[in-house]
């Protein structure tokens, strides 16, 4: 499919006013994405599970306006309070994806939102965020258009949900998701996230994750401006190949359930994106001594008991545990014996794969 396929066809009906909630969830990236090109698009393919626990729920009310508006009509509400702060969020999203959806400036909207995991927890909720708005915003397109296929309906709102925040489109369905065309997976493309459709191990189908809450804090260097700093970096090259070969090394793996060849993809994926960092220009470090202390455990606990828990990182300090369903309550143990001591106020979340995002009647 083309950006033009994404353009809307015409409206069939006038509806008036309603309201609509959708319930998406965060993802956790095994190959990572870290830097980009043109409008939003990935410079190098990247693949996650989709979360379950860790989402955002939004409902969107709207209201046709009289008139046709120059400008956007929103009204935001965080957690039940109104909220300013995360205006000029959704209306850059929405000046991004007006031209596929036109019908954004004849309505009023009211955005109520909520997270499920702690507010500044640390946990990036832009790729819930957005996914649940993105939505929402597809079924009011969907109840204009009249009808439209669910295959659709699901691709034009990842499609969406990239132009406001890359990773983003991989929080839409669930399972493991692939973003970026990547020649060994027929139908991945730069434009949205698609459900990986090679064979996948019942053991990755129940995957655990555990995020440990190292740092709460705000981050110094957001994630658009680290992607930036990919743009003439000295590895660039590398890592983008780097990332295409994790991922054809990562298909055997899926599908034949190697836990240990997993790890070693996921654990180095990890470490090359605080890399690319730390050996930018300007150079800078998310990972705090916590982080390093908790990798360092992890190592031994996994040398000593033959466990098959790694970890993986995103842009940021806090730890992802991923592991078996059947090792749950060793890894529990672990935690609570060994890692809690590094959490911020003991805190982490317990989450593992889930089925996407859900509409709430
Ligand atoms: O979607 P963004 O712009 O927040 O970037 C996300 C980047 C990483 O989380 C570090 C990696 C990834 O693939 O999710």
């Amino acid at each position: 499919m083309t950006e033009s396929d994404f353009m809307p066809g015409s409206y069939v009906n006038d509806t008036t006013s309603g309201a609509f909630t959708w319930k998406a969830p965060s993802n956790i990236a095994l190959v990572k994405y870290w830097g980009k090109h043109g409008n939003q698009l990935p410079a190098n393919p990247s693949v996650s599970f989709t979360l379950d626990h860790c989402a955002t729920t939004t409902t969107l009310r709207f209201k046709k306006q009289e008139k046709f508006s120059e400008t956007f009509e929103i009204e935001v509400f965080f957690e039940g309070e109104r909220n300013d702060a995360f205006r000029p969020k959704i209306l850059s999203f929405m000046e991004k994806v007006v031209v596929y959806l036109p019908f954004l400036r004849d309505y009023q909207f009211s955005i109520h939102t909520s997270n499920s995991f702690p507010h500044s927890s640390g946990i990036a909720s832009s790729a819930s965020g957005i996914s649940a708005l993105a939505l929402c915003f597809m079924s009011l397109e969907r109840e204009l258009s009249g009808s439209m296929s669910e295959a659709f309906f699901y691709r034009k709102a990842s499609f969406l949900a990239r132009l406001g925040s890359g990773s983003a489109c991989r929080s839409v369905e669930g399972g493991l998701i692939v973003w970026g065309a990547h020649e060994e997976i027929v139908g991945s493309s730069d434009l949205y996230g698609l459900t990986y459709p090679g064979e996948v191990h019942p053991v990755f189908k129940k995957y655990r994750d555990t995020v440990l809450l190292v740092d709460r804090g705000e981050k110094q260097v957001s994630s658009s401006s680290g992607h930036g700093l990919m743009n003439g970096h000295p590895f660039a090259e590398q890592r983008f190949a780097q990332a295409s070969s994790n991922i054809s090394k990562l298909i055997p793996v899926l599908r034949e359930g190697n836990t240990d060849e997993f790890t070693r993809i996921v654990e180095s994926e990890a470490l090359s994106l605080h890399a690319m960092m730390m050996t930018g220009n300007p150079y800078y470090m998310l990972m705090q001594p916590a982080t390093l202390q908790v990798i360092k455990k992890i190592w031994k606990f996994r040398k000593e008991s033959g466990s098959s828990v790694c970890f993986t990182l995103d842009a940021g300090a806090n730890v992802h545990l991923l592991y078996p369903e059947e090792e749950e309550k060793r890894v529990a143990e672990f935690i609570n014996s060994e890692l809690v001591v590094y959490c911020e106020n003991e805190q982490y979340i317990c989450d593992r794969v889930g089925e996407g995002a859900v509409f709430n009647e």
